[in-house]
């Protein structure tokens, strides 16, 4: 039986891999996307929704399919204030996380390494809130990814990321091997292969075991 699929945050550099990669995953026969300007994508699986995400608490339909992807996320650069930031990175997330549980879905939702509720850093503390607020949900199915800095293929310019690549092989080995950077490619990987288990409960992936899953991911390719 074929399933359906939602991907918030599509736009972005996980969610657009994630996406392009579900187009080709004959387990998933549409593939809905929530974001807040058009793609133009165009695909025979696809389809867009374009909405304030002020208003995502009012868009239970788009909800309701099995696996629900969540790729949202912004920076403090973009954001400008740490309200702004946390509304993106905590509640909209949670908002996402709500329509989940009313529709009974599978959750699969990227947040970071060094997550804590507790971390004297902004970022990490966020994410610890939103992985911590989203247990609170009690769903069904959630499964919370924790990479570590992010590479693929950005047309906006990073510093951290573009420090990082030349760097990344010297993380290969020994106790620094967490920190290796992910391709976000392998993210997305790993999120679709997780969601195509029947796991219940709630589940956290670090770097090296969404390596791990994504190295043992095979799209099944279309005939
Ligand atoms: N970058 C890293 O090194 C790194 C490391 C660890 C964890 N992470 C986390 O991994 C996740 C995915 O990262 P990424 O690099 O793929 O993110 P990204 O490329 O910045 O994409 C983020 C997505 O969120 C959307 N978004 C941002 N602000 C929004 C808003 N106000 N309203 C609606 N949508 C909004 C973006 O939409 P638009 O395209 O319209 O802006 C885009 O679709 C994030 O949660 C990030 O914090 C990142």
């Amino acid at each position: 039986m074929t399933k359906k699929a939602l991907v918030i945050g599509a736009s972005g550099l996980v969610g657009s891999s994630l996406s392009r990669l579900l187009f080709d995953d004959e387990t998933y026969d549409k593939i809905h996307i929530l974001v807040r300007k058009s793609t133009n994508w165009i695909h025979d699986k696809l389809v867009e929704h374009v909405i304030d995400f002020e208003q995502l608490p009012f868009s239970s339909g788009i909800f309701q399919v099995d696996s629900i992807f969540c790729c949202l996320g912004t920076t403090i650069n973009k954001a400008k204030t740490k309200e702004a930031f946390y509304r993106v990175d905590h509640d909209y997330v949670l908002d996402a996380g709500k329509l989940t549980a009313e529709n009974n879905a599978k959750f699969l939702v990227i947040s970071s390494m060094g997550a804590n509720p507790k971390s004297m850093f902004f970022y990490s503390r966020v994410k610890g809130e939103m992985e911590q607020d989203l247990q609170k949900l009690k769903l069904p199915s959630l499964h919370i990814f924790r990479p570590s800095l992010l590479l693929g293929d950005r047309s906006e310019f990073r510093l951290s990321e573009r420090l990082a690549a030349p760097f990344s092989r010297w993380f290969l080995k020994g106790p620094l091997k967490k920190y290796k950077p992910n391709q976000a490619q392998s993210v997305a990987q790993a999120m679709i292969h997780v969601s195509k288990e029947e796991t219940l409960g709630f589940h956290i992936y670090d770097s090296t075991q969404i390596e791990k899953i994504a190295k043992r991911t095979e799209v099944t390719p279309k005939s």
